[in-house]
This record gives C-alpha cells, sequence and structure tokens, in this order.
C-alpha cells in the first residue's frame, strides 16, 4: 500500500485496458497523478473508479501540443512528476493491421506515429516536469520477437521501442532518471473490440490463449503490478532494459 507513496504520475491512456490496469494499481501504492486518452466520457469514468487522488487530461499522443500542455497541467495540479508511464498506442482508428501487399503509406505513418513517435515525444515533453531520479516505463509489446499476422508495422514500431528504452537511459543518466521497456503479451483489454468483429472476438482471444504456456491471457492487473515495481525503488539498479511480462508465450515453444 506504499510502494509509491505521494509519488506523481502520469499514465498516458490510462482510461482503458492496460493502462487503467496500471493506473488502479499505482492508486492502490499510493501514488496519485493523471491519467490521459482523447476519450472524455471514459476519462471521467476512470478518474471517478481512481478516486481523489487523480485528474484526467484530454488529449492526442500524437499532438506535440497537447502533450505539453497535458504535462504542464500535471505540473500546476501535482508538481513534479516522479513515474511517467507511455502507455497510449496500439491500434490506429479506421486503420487495421494489414500485412504488407495492403499496407498504405498512411497506414504505416498511423502505426509509427502513434505507436512509435508519440513514445518519443511524450518522454522529450515531460522532461522540463519529471523529479530527477524519476522512473519512465515505455510500454512496448512482445509483438516485437514473435511476428503476428498483420502486425509486422506494430511490432517494429515496438522494437524501436524496446530500443530507446537504452537510448534513453542514456540521454537521461546525468539526472539518474531510468527508462525502462515493459512488453505485455496477449492481455485481455478492449484492444481486441477494435481488431475483430464481436462476433469473432471469442475465437481470436481463443486463437492467443492456445500459444500461451500458462493457458490463458494475461491481465491488466498483472501488467499493472510490474509497473509498479519499475516505477519504485525495488527496481532501482535496472535501467535501459526490457521487462517481458507474457506468460512464456515468447520464450517457451508448446510444441509436444
Ligand atoms: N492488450 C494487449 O494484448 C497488448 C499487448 C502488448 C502491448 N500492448 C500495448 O499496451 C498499450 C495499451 O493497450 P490496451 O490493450 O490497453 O489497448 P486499449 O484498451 O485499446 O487502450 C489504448 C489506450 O490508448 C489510448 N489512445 C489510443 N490512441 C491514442 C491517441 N492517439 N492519443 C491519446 N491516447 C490514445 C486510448 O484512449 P482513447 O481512445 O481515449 O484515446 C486507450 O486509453 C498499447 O501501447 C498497446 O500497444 C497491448
Amino acid at each position: 500500500m506504499s510502494k509509491l507513496k505521494n509519488k506523481v504520475a502520469v499514465i498516458t491512456g490510462g482510461n482503458s485496458g492496460i493502462g487503467y490496469g496500471i493506473a488502479e494499481a499505482f492508486r492502490n501504492e499510493g501514488a496519485v497523478g493523471v491519467i490521459t486518452g482523447r476519450n472524455q466520457a471514459t476519462l471521467d469514468r476512470a478518474v471517478s473508479e481512481l478516486g481523489a487522488g487523480f485528474m484526467a487530461v484530454a488529449g492526442d499522443v500524437t499532438d506535440l501540443e497537447a502533450l505539453e500542455r497535458t504535462f504542464k497541467m500535471t505540473y500546476e495540479k501535482f508538481g513534479k512528476i516522479d513515474a511517467l508511464v507511455v502507455n497510449a498506442g496500439g491500434v490506429v482508428d479506421g486503420s487495421p493491421m494489414s500485412g504488407i501487399a495492403e499496407v498504405t503509406e498512411s497506414n504505416y505513418d498511423g502505426y509509427m506515429d502513434l505507436n512509435l513517435k508519440s513514445s518519443y515525444f511524450t518522454v522529450q515533453k515531460a522532461l522540463p516536469y519529471l523529479n530527477d531520479g524519476a522512473s519512465i516505463i515505455l510500454i512496448a509489446s512482445s509483438a516485437a520477437h514473435r511476428a503476428a499476422p498483420g502486425m509486422s508495422i506494430y511490432a517494429a514500431a515496438k522494437a524501436a521501442v524496446i530500443s530507446l528504452a537504452a537510448g534513453l537511459s542514456l540521454d537521461l543518466l546525468s539526472r539518474s532518471i531510468r527508462v525502462n521497456a515493459l512488453s505485455p503479451g496477449s492481455i485481455d483489454t478492449p484492444v481486441f473490440g477494435k481488431l475483430v468483429p464481436e462476433e469473432h472476438l471469442a475465437q481470436v482471444k481463443q486463437l492467443w490463449t492456445d500459444i500461451i504456456p500458462v493457458g490463458r491471457q494475461g491481465l491488466p492487473s498483472e501488467i499493472g503490478k510490474t509497473a509498479v515495481f519499475l516505477a519504485s525503488d525495488d527496481s532501482s539498479f535496472i535501467v535501459g532494459t526490457e521487462v517481458l511480462v507474457d506468460g512464456g508465450m515468447t520464450n517457451i515453444s508448446l510444441m509436444k
């Protein structure tokens, strides 16, 4: 209940799925701060469930001015930031994940902008408002390590995000700011509803479950607990690396 007592956190995409699971886990450990997203209704609902220590700031993470505004508003309400979770990402509205034969330039740019460019500039725009010694957690993906149909651009963007953990840690060494990537495997969140129609949802989740050695998808709360570890002093010697939270999917084959 006290690993993050009075720490100020910003969680982008904190109104849904993994981001909300992280916000809940942070709140449970005593943190306060800001969640972001574009959808005001889900932001309001999430904040009312998180309680008085949390504030919602609406904004698009691909809009650099909106990012600056978010961090300024956070600073004015809570002071400097101790933990930044760069989580917003995943599926681009109206732009399917596709194989190379179908991908257009705007589809490519959309996935790179949301999953790579926005991660980089979220960190850059936060810098003036971060405490020295802060922890930055970049939400990447096990997709960076194991190809899946239609996911090559998304996976390449997430692989680059894993690389950023090391590069940005080096850039920020003089301020003792640690940057690490947290790569979820297949986690049960609303993202699947953005990828396939309702009638195929159960089947697609089962396809993922079939390749996960522990026999189930992960929960947002399990990513939340790992994010608490990476945000807290318990991980003080973990710098510039990746933590893979995937139920064994990447490294264990179920071949009999
Ligand atoms: N679920 C998985 O299996 C899985 C696995 C590996 C990695 N991940 C990664 O985990 C992160 C969260 O995914 P999730 O599964 O929790 O998905 P989700 O439920 O679809 O949540 C995505 C979040 O990102 C926000 N977002 C999307 N586009 C945005 C934009 N342009 N500007 C601001 N916010 C934006 C959404 O809020 P608004 O819609 O309100 O903007 C929402 O809060 C993503 O980076 C994803 O790539 C997920």
